[in-house]
């Protein structure tokens, strides 16, 4: 690690496979961060169990996350990769931060509004108190910029928030200075495929624990698999491309297709303007399926390759500790804890 680059980091639950929301709003945007800056990348499994999970699943899941993050382009030569539960630091000083937030902030929380209606009577407490153990993940690490999908810039704005009153609370060093105890982070919100929607749902996010059939389409798709899913894609009671104003199913199928192509919203709708539905939906599959495909068959490769995959964790979690446990050790030392 570089003293002088600044530190980017972002993680990915790894509850099954990534979607093309994933992709397209998260990890393909952090590429280009691999050369410049010190980049930080992880499964969050301590995230995943606030809901339900099938523990067998949740351990193929975990190194499927890691072996898509490769696939996709992340070089674990320019970056750290580890598995979040391994560097129970995280843990640890999500316990702090949740003795310094509030119940009223984390009730503000969408997301947490969202899933919780899911759950009836039983809410989970792990989906209330989510974005403090996120807070500790980013703030661990002295990090600088966050790479997110949108559906994240509130949980993003609650780390600052911390950040600053632990920096408030505790304005001196173990040592005696005054230094700021957090950096406090910088959101990043992509610009295209910020928000990729169900081809189900089109008003509701591309969400992983869609039940709806067809309504995601994964990493782990096969080709045919794809193509079936956007021909079935929700459009519009209309059938032609109109320039002036598109449904929801339709603005999200040609947002994929200029996310995927890297080219402008508007450059894709002339395209298809006075066009069938059909050739739109056509046009996107096919783009999707050449995109996907290397992809998915770099994943299914690393992931025969363990002994290869286990390296790579394990040299991760090595890096991330060394970070890690410095951070802590000053807030525990800021906070009054004996330390030896
Ligand atoms: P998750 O699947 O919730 O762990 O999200 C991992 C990353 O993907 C986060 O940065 C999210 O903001 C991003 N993300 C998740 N769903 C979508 C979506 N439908 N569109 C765009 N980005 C997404
Ligand atoms: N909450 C994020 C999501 O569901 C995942 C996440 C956990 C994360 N910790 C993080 C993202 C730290 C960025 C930084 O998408």
């Amino acid at each position: 690690m570089n003293a002088t680059r600044k530190t980017v980091l972002s993680a990915v639950q790894p509850t099954n496979s990534m979607h093309i929301g994933n992709y397209l709003g998260a990890v393909r945007n952090w590429i280009p961060y691999l050369d410049e800056y010190d980049c930080i990348f992880f499964a969050v499994d301590l995230h995943s169990i606030t809901v339900e999970q099938d523990p067998e699943a949740l351990r193929e899941n975990t190194y499927r996350s890691i072996a898509s993050y490769i696939a996709c382009g992340i070089d674990p030569a320019k970056a750290i990769l580890f598995v979040q539960s391994q560097v129970p630091e995280h843990a640890e000083l999500a316990w702090v931060l949740t003795c310094h937030s509030s119940m009223g902030e984390l009730s503000r929380m969408t997301q947490y509004k969202d899933k919780s209606q899911k759950h009836g009577s039983h809410i989970p407490t792990g989906l209330f108190t989510y974005p403090v153990l996120m807070a500790a993940d980013i703030l661990l690490y002295g990090t600088h910029l966050v790479p997110v999908g949108e559906d994240q810039k509130q949980h993003l704005e609650l780390t600052r928030d911390l950040a600053e009153r632990m920096n408030h609370r505790f304005p001196k060093s173990s040592s005696g200075e005054d230094s700021a105890l957090f950096r406090v982070p910088e959101p990043m919100i992509a610009k295209t495929g910020a928000r990729v929607m169900s081809l189900q749902d089109p008003e509701s996010k591309m969400s992983k624990s869609d039940p709806a059939p067809g309504a995601c389409v994964f990493l782990s798709d096969s080709d045919k698999e794809i193509e079936k899913k956007f021909k079935r894609a929700v459009t519009d009671s209309g059938s032609e491309v109109r320039s002036e104003e598109q449904s929801a199913g339709v603005r999200n199928l040609i947002q994929i297709q200029a996310s995927f192509l890297n080219q402008d919203y508007n450059a894709v709708l002339q395209r298809y303007v006075g066009k069938q539905y059909g050739y739109l939906k056509v046009d996107t599959a096919n783009i999707a399926v050449e995109h996907l495909r290397p992809i998915r068959e770099r994943t299914e490769a690393i992931l025969k390759d363990r002994a290869y995959l286990e390296g790579i964790l394990k040299q991760g979690r090595a890096a991330a500790r060394a970070r890690a446990e410095k951070t802590l050790s000053e807030v525990y030392k800021r906070l009054g804890f004996v330390r030896e």
